[in-house]
């Protein structure tokens, strides 16, 4: 468990404001847990549609929220989302949204258009801005290679949903200074997270263990030596977690698994992180688990 260890007049930065570009799965729940924070945020996505898209579902999952804390007292629960959807703006541009004590990207898991966005974030962004990834395999180090503000910089791995998982990856890239690294903890738990501090490893703690448990779990599935359902209930009461490997891997959508295990095989050479035929097969057919509708299993 996190604890202080830097006294009250260590220089950090306190966020108030934070810019989350990419306004899915994930980018989506970072939103919400800071505007819950209290903090003001805005999401940028590449269409409209993406951000209603987006701004439904946090809104949703607001009210599940509030429900649970204010059980049957309507007035509070309707002035708990909106007052948490009042904090959320939307934008289409990244230049319009770079205004903020905090970015943090959480688009798709592709290293050159990290890249690009980040050289771009460092150019617009005012020079206190510091800049993280949500990146869940790719070194950060890499990501962050061509940007100026290095010390400003660095991973925050959430995890999904991201307003109920209350764990957060710290990710310390080589160049971090003390001030960022420190804020980002603070920050962390300012929007309900414990937080852990990893180094720049391939999957940093989570994903360097659960991936190669996802992927024999595809491979059981793939050779037929037991049905997907009998997989995830094993695993479930077996040993006691809230969701099998299978739906969980549709859960976190099987593009983002694809490429996890892509950067893990790239960066480890262990063949337990091999292309997994029937997984690919599902994701070149567009069947990309809970989001498009269809992965191993279907949903309405
Ligand atoms: N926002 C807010 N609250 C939510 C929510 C959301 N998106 N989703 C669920 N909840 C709340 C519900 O309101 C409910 O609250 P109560 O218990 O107080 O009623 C609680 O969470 C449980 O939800 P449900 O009853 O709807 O459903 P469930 O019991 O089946 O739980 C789950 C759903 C929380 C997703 C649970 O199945 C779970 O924990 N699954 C495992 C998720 C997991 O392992 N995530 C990590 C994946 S790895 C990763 O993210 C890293 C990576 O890089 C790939
Ligand atoms: P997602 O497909 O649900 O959402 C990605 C969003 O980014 C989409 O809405 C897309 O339109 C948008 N986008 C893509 N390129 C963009 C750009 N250049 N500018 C603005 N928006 C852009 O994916 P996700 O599951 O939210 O994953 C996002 C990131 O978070 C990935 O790096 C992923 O590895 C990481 N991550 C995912 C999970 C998970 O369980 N899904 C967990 C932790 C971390």
């Amino acid at each position: 468990i996190f604890t202080r260890n830097f006294s009250s007049s260590s220089p950090l930065n306190v966020i108030k404001t934070v810019t989350v570009i990419g306004g899915g799965l994930m980018g989506s729940g970072i939103a919400q847990v800071t505007a819950q924070a209290g903090q003001n945020v805005t999401i940028v996505d590449l269409q409209p549609e993406l951000l209603e898209k987006a701004q439904k579902s946090i809104q949703n999952n607001l009210t599940r929220v509030a429900k649970k804390t204010f059980k049957d007292d309507a007035a509070k629960i309707e002035n708990f989302v909106k007052d948490a959807a009042s904090r959320i703006k939307t934008s289409t541009k990244v230049e319009d949204a770079v205004n903020a004590d905090l970015i943090i990207e959480a688009i798709v898991e592709k290293l050159d258009v990290k890249q690009q966005l980040f050289n771009k974030l460092d150019q617009l962004a005012p020079e206190h801005t510091i800049l993280a990834t949500n990146t869940s395999s790719i070194s950060i180090n890499a990501i962050g290679a061509g940007i100026k503000r290095k010390d400003r910089y660095g991973g925050l791995h959430f995890f999904n949903p991201v307003p109920v998982m209350r764990l957060l990856e710290v990710i310390r890239g080589d160049h971090i200074s003390d001030a960022t690294y420190q804020t980002l903890m603070e920050w962390g738990k300012s929007v309900g997270k414990t937080c852990i501090t990893c180094k720049d490893t391939p999957g940093f703690v989570v994903n360097r263990l659960l991936a190669p448990y996802s992927a024999e779990a595809m491979r059981l599935y793939e050779r037929g030596d037991a049905s997907a359902q009998d997989i995830d209930v094993a695993l479930k009461l077996g040993l006691g977690i809230p969701m099998g490997p299978l739906e969980l891997a549709d859960f976190t959508g099987l593009d983002t698994k694809v490429a996890i295990l892509n950067v893990m095989l790239e960066k480890t050479g262990h063949p337990v992180f091999k292309p997994i035929p029937l997984l690919n097969k599902l994701v070149n057919e567009g069947k990309l688990g809970r989001k498009s509708g269809e992965g191993f299993y279907k949903y309405d």
